[in-house]
């Protein structure tokens, strides 16, 4: 048993954590979640989901990942297998090495996106493009879509590449190196970017003399103006549920890993709820003054609802560079835009993939080097199917089953595993233990009878009415069936190889720990 990395100092694990969080989530698929659901009426269902689903289950993450690390397992398999003694519990954790595995396959594709972007915005690539129609066939072209102004997919490639290369130098530093270093560099400079842009956004008024009416306050009160009307539609909540899980990382299994290199009597309580305070900063106030108000400036309510109807990337992709061609210094702005979601992707991307090089380190003993290399092969490897299968449906494929059902069925087993299996009074005194604070117990309730019922609810709710139809790839073009088949093979060959390595690793005698041995940690940035 090696001994565990851990974070140097309390701000670099406050950053790591919120950089963790903060992604292509906030600033992007948020935007275009709100505007597809009614602004004012998602944001009802959006905090309740915050306060009784991502709230209770960050803590109960904090807390198991802390448990876990002490203890030589900084992911689920290890983790679920201390807290519930039971065969199956390993093969249970398994998802949450899978799940975060499967969505930075896709995720770092689009990451790379954000990189190209900054660079076309500041070269003037797609100058003179200033309808949003053209923008469109510009971003299909860049996927290879159409070869209107690009050859083939050769630029979209040496893009990924390179994205795939720095999240591989990254993670090959190790954790106070490598993470919380990018941290503590990538998330004032991303605070600063967006407070920029939200400056320029505020400062806009009624861009347009012909349509006065189409002010940047129209958009920020189509999202701050509660919608009651809409409560009672069913979709409202999955989206709003769906977006909380997807921006805060709660229910992927990336959260308890972090959490491992945690020291022994650090505090959960008030770190952990800062971190997702910061998340939720950085997702409504300045996620939700960037994108929206700016689109509803230029372009109106009709339009800019059109916009998010009409696919996840065009508000961030099609819309904002046509806008910041009309503006002065646009191609700084665009620039700071596209930099501003590379940096939230970087952050988010990396923690996604440390699962996998914890589990090799931690359940295989391979080394932080092999396991790194291991890692990254596996997710550009992968990224192949969403890269080539973009248009046949393969990303959505696997944002559906992973960023999707995954989260919400794997919030579910965790929380069941923690707080009844390991008991609710243990779980509570976890979450204590080195707390700045007591927790009011009412969340003690939330996390034993609220979160699991309004999560066996979605579930439920989303098995009942997306679930037939995805599982038939209803409305999939015959064309499109070997991508989405391919994504599918994808997944369930990662979730096999993972539970035959789970297999092997509880088959080694020698890493077999007692119960409750503690595990020391790496002196601050040793080499291993
Ligand atoms: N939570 C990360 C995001 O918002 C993955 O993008």
């Amino acid at each position: 048993m090696t001994e565990r990395e851990r974070w140097v100092t309390r701000w670099g694990l406050i950053l790591a954590m919120a950089g963790n969080a903060i992604g292509l989530g906030n600033f992007l698929r948020f935007p275009v979640q709100a505007t597809q659901n009614g602004g004012g009426a998602f944001m009802i269902p959006y905090f309740v989901a915050l306060f009784l689903l991502a709230v209770p289950l960050m803590w109960c993450e904090w807390a198991m990942g802390r448990y876990g690390g002490l203890r030589g397992h900084g992911t689920t398999p290890g983790i679920f297998a201390l807290l519930w003694r039971h065969p199956v519990s390993k093969y249970l954790g398994v998802l949450g090495v899978f799940l975060p595995i499967g969505v930075v396959i896709y995720y770092t594709y689009i990451e790379s996106w954000t990189l190209a972007y900054s660079f076309f915005s500041l070269l003037g690539q797609y100058a003179g493009v200033t309808t949003r129609e053209g923008m469109s066939e510009f971003l299909a072209s860049y996927q290879g879509l159409n070869h209107t102004f690009f050859a083939g997919q050769y630029v979209a490639y040496v893009f990924f590449v390179l994205t795939i290369g720095l999240n591989w130098w990254i993670l090959g530093q190790g954790v106070a190196r490598g993470i919380e270093r990018l941290a503590l560099i990538a998330m004032p400079v991303l605070f600063l970017f967006a407070i920029i842009l939200v400056v320029r956004v505020f400062t806009l008024g009624a861009p347009d003399p012909a349509h006065p009416d189409q002010h940047v306050l129209s958009g920020l009160g189509f999202i701050w103006n509660p919608d009651f009307s809409r409560l009672g539609d069913a979709k409202v909540w999955l989206a709003a549920a769906g977006q909380i899980f997807f921006t805060t990382s709660v229910g992927w299994g990336a959260i308890q890993v972090y959490a491992s290199y945690m020291k022994e009597r650090s505090d959960v309580a008030v770190t952990g709820l800062s971190t997702v305070m910061t998340n939720e900063v950085a997702e409504v106030i300045l996620g939700g003054s960037i994108a929206i108000p700016i689109a509803f400036a230029f372009f109106g309510s009709a339009a800019t609802i059109e916009i998010a109807q009409s696919g996840s990337f065009n508000l961030g992709f099609a819309s904002m560079p046509v806008i910041f061609q009309f503006l002065p210094m646009g191609n700084l702005l665009g620039m700071l835009w596209f930099l501003l979601l590379f940096l939230a992707a970087l952050t988010s991307s990396v923690a996604l993939t440390q699962p996998l090089v914890a589990f090799l380190q931690d359940e295989l003993n391979v080394s932080r080097r092999r396991a790194v290399f291991i890692s990254v092969l596996t997710v550009f490897v992968g990224a192949q199917i969403p890269i080539f299968g973009l248009k046949g449906g393969a990303l959505d494929e696997m944002d559906f089953w992973c960023g999707t059902f995954g989260v919400a069925l794997f919030a579910l087993i965790e929380c069941i595993i923690f707080v009844w299996l390991f008991s609710p009074e243990k779980a509570w005194a976890e979450i204590h233990k080195g707390a700045q604070v007591k927790l009011p117990r009412l969340f003690l309730f939330v996390l034993k009878y609220v979160t699991p019922l309004y999560l066996s609810a979605l579930f439920i709710a989303w098995a009942w009415q997306q679930g037939p139809a995805v599982l038939s790839m209803e409305g999939a073009a015959p064309e499109d069936m070997a991508w989405r088949w391919a994504a599918r093979l994808l997944m369930l060959g990662l979730i096999g190889v993972l539970c035959l390595l789970t297999a092997v690793a509880w088959r080694r005698v020698d890493r077999k720990l007692p119960p409750h041995r503690t595990v020391p940690h790496r002196t601050v940035m040793e080499k291993p």
